[in-house]
């Protein structure tokens, strides 16, 4: 097994009807965190979940919380995410007023800082923040929707954001979000990624066994 590798399950594509009997299965299934998806209906057209529904969520699970954030100005809201007990946060760059504040704003609260790179978002755009980042979230579809094909050849954007770490001398996990299943996990593995978020793959069908062909997929990378 890749102990390098980790599979964190998207929340948005299980059954929010009976939210806890999908988290103890991510439980079950051996990881170690859940990927929590906040869409405002601004800066990607759905809406989804908020502060209230994610403090419901910790009382009942131990795993780590990473939200990721889809909001306008998530500044705004750092503060509620924290309170909630998130213990990490991603946001975009594009959607910050100060974006270097925002993640000193995230440090300060004691969260992990995450930047989230859209398809269209190039390399260049994070060279002068990288270095005070915790973890770099490549995006692997465009973000609003989970059940979206992983668009190809992104591959190339984890092959260039590990060549700007190394430039630089720094070392961030890289994590996809998007499309990822057991086809498209090998390519990002092999690309350079550590963390695979998935949702659809994960939810549809037996939690358990889809964490585990996600894990074999990779095995041999
Ligand atoms: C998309 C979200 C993803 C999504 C992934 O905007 O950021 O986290 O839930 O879901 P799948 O794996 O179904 O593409
Ligand atoms: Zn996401």
């Amino acid at each position: 097994m890749r102990e390098d590798i980790e599979i964190v399950p998207s929340l948005l594509s299980a059954d929010f009807a009976i939210l806890a009997e999908e988290i103890k299965k991510v439980e079950e299934a051996g990881c170690k965190r859940l990927h929590l998806d906040v869409m405002d209906g601004n800066f990607v057209p759905n809406i989804t979940m908020g502060p209230v529904i994610i403090e419901s969520i910790r009382r009942r699970t131990k795993l780590l919380l990473d939200a990721h954030l889809m909001v306008q100005e998530p500044e705004r809201y750092l503060d509620d995410f924290k309170r909630a007990g998130v213990n990490s946060i991603i946001i975009h760059q594009e959607a910050c007023c100060n974006f270097l504040k925002t993640v000193q704003q995230i440090k300060k609260l004691d969260t992990v800082a995450g930047i989230a790179l859209r398809p269209g978002t190039p390399v260049k755009s994070i060279k002068d923040v990288i270095q005070e980042m915790e973890l770099i979230l490549i995006m692997t579809v465009e973000p609003g929707f989970g059940g979206q094909p992983y668009m190809a050849g992104i591959e190339k954007k984890i092959i260039e954001v590990r060549n700007l770490m190394k430039e630089k001398g720094l070392e961030i996990p890289i994590e996809v979000d998007g499309g990822i299943n057991t086809e498209t996990a090998p390519l990002v593995v092999k690309a350079g990624a550590t963390r695979l978020v998935a949702g659809h793959a994960i939810f549809t069908g037996d939690v358990v066994e889809n964490v585990e062909k996600l894990r074999h997929s990779v095995e041999s990378i």
